[in-house]
């Protein structure tokens, strides 16, 4: 299985932390959006998709790059974020716009995740920032644990 993921961290390196855990046990090539060229999609199964939250959506360099994706086929998906805030998939979803995109373009998405991440934007850097210390060690082991479940089920298939 070939997997590739595209991410964009310019906060405080929060989701590439994330990314790199997952990318040691999914053997993914990791790249950002100005690096990546869809001509070379063809050759993954599996591309994930992560960013941290700015302003309650992924970073527009990533929203963009996907508006200029051509419609795929059978190409599977999976999303995942950092943010100063807590993730409610039913309240607060973070991932909806992206996963509306990727969905128009023909994604199949196996699965999503939000983890925290460390935020000293507005006022938050006048108290020193939340989350600090995040992503942590648990924060990883999720992370890990999410790439071998992604694994696990893009083989069976
Ligand atoms: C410009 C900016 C806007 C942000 N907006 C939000 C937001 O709307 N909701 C939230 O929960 N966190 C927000 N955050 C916090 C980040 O999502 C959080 O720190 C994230 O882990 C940053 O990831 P990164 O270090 O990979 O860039 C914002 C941070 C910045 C710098």
């Amino acid at each position: 299985m070939k997997t590739l993921i595209i991410y964009t961290s310019i906060h405080h390196k929060n989701t590439e932390k994330i990314a790199k855990k997952m990318a040691n046990i999914l053997e993914a090539k990791l790249l950002t959006p100005d690096e990546a060229d869809t001509n070379t999609f063809k050759e993954y199964d599996l591309i994930g998709f992560g960013s941290g939250i700015y302003h309650r959506k992924f970073h527009e360099n990533l929203l963009n790059f996907i508006d200029g994706l051509p419609v795929l086929k059978n190409k599977k998906a999976f999303i995942f974020s950092t943010s100063g805030g807590l993730w409610l998939p039913c309240v607060n979803d973070f991932n909806r716009k992206i996963k509306e995109k990727l969905t128009e373009k023909g994604f199949d998405i196996l699965g999503e995740f939000s983890y925290r991440g460390f935020n000293t934007y507005g006022p938050f850097r006048y108290i020193g920032g939340i989350n600090k210390g995040r992503p942590y060690e648990k924060d990883f082991k999720k992370a890990e644990k999410f790439a071998k479940y992604l694994k696990d089920v893009v083989l069976k298939k």
